[in-house]
Parts: structure tokens; C-alpha cells; sequence
């Protein structure tokens, strides 16, 4: 079997956090007998630099032509002041209007070994396992029109039948998978948009009886989140509300270094950490690489049908945690603080040891 994946590398710890994933998806391939065709692109400041745009046709057609993207972090203070379509940001919200990936995957699950790297109290914390669906492509992120001038700056709120729809009936499905329990999180005490959303979303509940719905305000979700994020299971969200949600359940997992992302639509798949390019650390080996790893384990289960190998990842990840190695974003006083190329090295060194042991039975996926 083989694979087609383009590598977004893009600006800031971006080089750095795909280097280690790389690292990390050969190893699978090899020991999974799957072959990985990879080829690197610029992406964001690097692309704009050298080519004038944030995102070139070429690179596009090659997202078109893999299996899958693997994207860092694009963005920095260099390229903040230039206007809204030639920013590093204009490059990720193309790729994902121009590759239709509508549904955004954001895992919050709290590994025991980081229960106390997080602000939030521990017993808070523990048995966290949830799911935020952020819709991708429509929103006040895309609507026109909006625009900015001396007197005034709007953008545009708007949400069509099919998108709502679509989204909606995607997280049925994963919610009836899951504890059957799903929370739909909008404001629909104030905007229009999300009564439009939340009136569609009770229509398509109706197909799935089994499944609990709860609708919640999204200043109230962001309390709740906080507050006793157990409660949830999967949560669905309208493209902003799910932006903020979900760094702020960034905090469940202990730092934003941790947090998996994957970005899918009907045809094409991006993965990415949800962490950005943070600048004031690029080049210095200091970068949490994980999310970025848990990226390509999201990447095994929906692309590649290879769930065992992102098992794989997930306990490899884990049992580097439980040692006590940490990058410093995570670190507390009494642990190893390890550099990114460490961590990988860490991970990849435990992930042959699991494969060992799960071929000679002593562990079972
Ligand atoms: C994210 C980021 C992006 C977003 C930015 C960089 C455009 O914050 O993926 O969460 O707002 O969607
Ligand atoms: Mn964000």
C-alpha cells in the first residue's frame, strides 16, 4: 500500500514539530508495511516571502493531488501588518474552503501524567475524554461581505441549510459511536445564525433517537468547560465558537502543545496541531512536538484505515509522559525537561518497544 502525503511545514516551530512527526510516520510505515510517498511545500510567511502569495496554485494542486496534508504553523509577528488575504492565516483558511474540509476534529483527552500541568485542578481534570466538531468552512470566518476602513470594520455571520446540515449529521453519526451524548453549542439568545443552526440541528436529531442532544449558550460552554469538562462527550460548534472553544480546552490536556487536530471533508484531509507557530521559541528545539504526532495518529485513523499504528502512537506518547519527559511547555519542577528532537526520539524508542511487545503478545492494542 502506499500514500501520498504533502508536508506543510510553514513558519515559526512549524519545521520543527513536522520533522519529529515525520520521523514518527516513517517508523509506522515501516513497521505497518505501508509506504509513504512524502513531498514538502511552503506554506504562510515562508510561501509569501519567497513567492509573494501565502498559498501558490502549484502548492494547492499538490493538497489536491495527495492522500493527505500535514500541515505545522503558519503565522508570525513579520507578517502581521500585511492585509487579510496576503497573511500566513489567508493560507490555511484557502486550503480548507478550496479542499471542502468542513468538519474540524479536536480531541481533548487528558493523559494521567499531565493531571497536574494544567491550571486547572487536577480531580477536575481526570477521566476527561472529549470531543470538540468545529464547522471549518463557513461562519463569520468566510461570509461575505466584510471589509475595514477608516470609519468602520464588519465581517459577516452566515450560515446555509447544507452546511449546518452536513456538520450536524456528522456529529450524529460520531456522538452514536460515542457515549451517545451530544452538546450543540451556539447563541442563539442573540444571533439569528445560530437559531438558523440550532433549528436545524433538532431536525436532523430526529434520525437519531438514540443519541441525547443538549444545546447550550457558548459563554455557558465555555464556563462549563472549565468547570467540570466531564460532562461532555462530543461537542458541536459553529466555526468561531469552536476556535475558542477548543483552546480552551487546550487547558484539559495541560498546554495547547498537546492538542490534535484533523480537518476533513468528502474528498481531502489535513491534519494539524492546533497549537499556532509560536515565534519567540522557533529554532530552538524547545517545541512541544505532540500535537503534531497525535496528528499523524488522527491521520492513520481517518486516512489510512490504520487504527492499530495510531494506538501505537497514542501509548508510545503516553508512556514517555508517564517517565517523567517533558518539553517545557509541560513541565513541572520534577520533571526531565527534554528538547523536541528528544521527545520524538523518546516516543519513537517506546513506540518500538510496544511493537515489540505487541507482537510477542505481552500487550494487546
Ligand atoms: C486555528 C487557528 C486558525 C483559526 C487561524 C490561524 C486562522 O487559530 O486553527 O484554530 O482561527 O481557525
Ligand atoms: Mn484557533
Amino acid at each position: 500500500m502506499s500514500f501520498k502525503i504533502a508536508l506543510l511545514p510553514g513558519d515559526g516551530i512549524g519545521p520543527e514539530v513536522i520533522a519529529a512527526a515525520v520521523d514518527v510516520l516513517k517508523l509506522a510505515g515501516e513497521k505497518f508495511n505501508v509506504e509513504f510517498e512524502l513531498k514538502e511545500y511552503p506554506v504562510g510567511g515562508i510561501s509569501y516571502d519567497k513567492h509573494g502569495t501565502p498559498l501558490t496554485d502549484e502548492v494547492l494542486q499538490a493538497c489536491y493531488d495527495s492522500d493527505a496534508v500535514l500541515l505545522g504553523a503558519v503565522g508570525g509577528i513579520k507578517w502581521d501588518s500585511l492585509q487579510r488575504d496576503m497573511k500566513p492565516e489567508a493560507a490555511l483558511l484557502k486550503l480548507r474552503k478550496s479542499l471542502g474540509l468542513f468538519i474540524n476534529i479536536r480531541p481533548a483527552k487528558v493523559y494521567n501524567a499531565l493531571l497536574n500541568s494544567s491550571s486547572l485542578k487536577a480531580d477536575v481534570l481526570k477521566g476527561t475524554d472529549l470531543l470538540i466538531l468545529r464547522e471549518l468552512t463557513g461562519d463569520v470566518y468566510f461570509g461575505e461581505p466584510r471589509g475595514i476602513d477608516d470609519e468602520k470594520g464588519f465581517n459577516t455571520m452566515i450560515y446555509t441549510k447544507k452546511e449546518v446540515e452536513r456538520i450536524a449529521r456528522y456529529a450524529f453519526e460520531v456522538a452514536s459511536k460515542r457515549k451517545k451524548k451530544l452538546h450543540s453549542v451556539d447563541k442563539a439568545n442573540v444571533l439569528e445564525t445560530s437559531q438558523f443552526w440550532r433549528k436545524l440541528v433538532i431536525n436532523i436529531s430526529k434520525d437519531y433517537p438514540n443519541v441525547s442532544l443538549e444545546h447550550m449558550y457558548v459563554d455557558n460552554a465555555a464556563m462549563q468547560l472549565v468547570r467540570d469538562p466531564r460532562q461532555f462527550d462530543v461537542i458541536l460548534t459553529q466555526n468561531m465558537f469552536g476556535d475558542i472553544l477548543s483552546d480552551i480546552s487546550g487547558m484539559i490536556t495541560g498546554s495547547l502543545g498537546m492538542l490534535p487536530s484533523a480537518s476533513l471533508g468528502n474528498n481531502y484531509a489535513l491534519y494539524e496541531p492546533v497549537h499556532g507557530s509560536a515565534p519567540d521559541i522557533a529554532g530552538e528545539n524547545k517545541a512541544n512536538p505532540l500535537a503534531t504526532i497525535s496528528s499523524v495518529g488522527l491521520m492513520f485513523i481517518h486516512s489510512f484505515q490504520m487504527n492499530k499504528a495510531a494506538e501505537l502512537i497514542e501509548e508510545a506518547i503516553s508512556r514517555t509522559l508517564s517517565a517523567g519527559y517533558r518539553t517545557k511547555d509541560i513541565a513541572q519542577p520534577d520533571n526531565v525537561i527534554v528538547s523536541t528532537t528528544k521527545m520524538k526520539d523518546l516516543v519513537i524508542e517506546n513506540f518500538n518497544i510496544i511493537y515489540d511487545e505487541q507482537a510477542l503478545g505481552v500487550f494487546t492494542l
